[in-house]
């Protein structure tokens, strides 16, 4: 697992405010938690956070939660520093590629989806292309090695790729029409390749 810090002062914004219509939003999260422990809104807040940041969350944002939550700078930055999907260097307009490289996506063949990060965005993890569209980096198990190996992109995972699909994936990114997300090969969720294997005598 790699050491996580925020990104370096020169990558930072000054200062981080939520809009009206994310403060309205914040104000409502915390009603949901008994008095007192507002706190635990910390995770929710983060996120909203990180989506208004276009994709990932600066050092001030990170301040602004934690004075909006009344807790400690250091109480919220051990949150977004521990949770990966919390970014903490800036990423692709268009895609931050989150590559599975935990055993089953390895031995499925992740190596591969790494070479085409490497060449097609940057060769450095969260490092952004030089178009400004896409960044990359290397994450723990998505829970999803039935389907490995796995990528995940803002929301979704894309599943069951090979060099030749991720590129399709990130195509569509960059053509601003993303394929559907899911297995990228004929299956359906997480069922047997190529159709039901068992039971096939009984009918539906
Ligand atoms: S090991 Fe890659 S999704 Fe679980």
């Amino acid at each position: 697992m790699a050491v996580r810090r925020v990104a370096p002062p020169k990558l930072q914004p000054k200062d981080f405010a939520f809009t009206a219509e994310n403060l309205d939003w914040a104000k409502k999260q915390v009603t949901k938690y008994p008095e007192g422990r507002q706190q635990s809104a910390i995770i929710p807040l983060l996120w909203r956070a990180q989506e208004q940041n276009g994709g990932w969350l600066p050092e001030a944002a990170i301040r602004a939660v934690a004075d909006f939550l009344g807790m400690a700078h250091i109480r919220a930055l051990e949150v977004a520093t521990f949770y990966t999907m919390f970014l903490l260097e800036p990423c692709g307009k268009k895609a931050h590629v989150q590559v599975c490289g935990t055993t089953p996506c390895r031995l499925r063949g992740a190596d591969a989806i790494f070479e085409v990060c490497h060449k097609r965005i940057h060769h450095e993890p969260l490092h952004v292309s030089a178009d400004g569209d896409f960044s990359w980096e290397e994450v723990e198990c998505l829970g999803a090695c039935v389907n490995a190996p796995v990528v995940l992109i803002w929301n979704d995972t894309y599943e069951d790729l090979t060099a030749e699909s991720i590129e399709k994936v990130l195509d569509g990114f960059a053509k601003g029409a993303p394929v559907k997300p899911g297995p990228q090969i004929d299956r359906q969720m997480s069922a047997p390749v190529g159709g039901p294997t068992t039971l096939k005598s009984v009918k539906a």
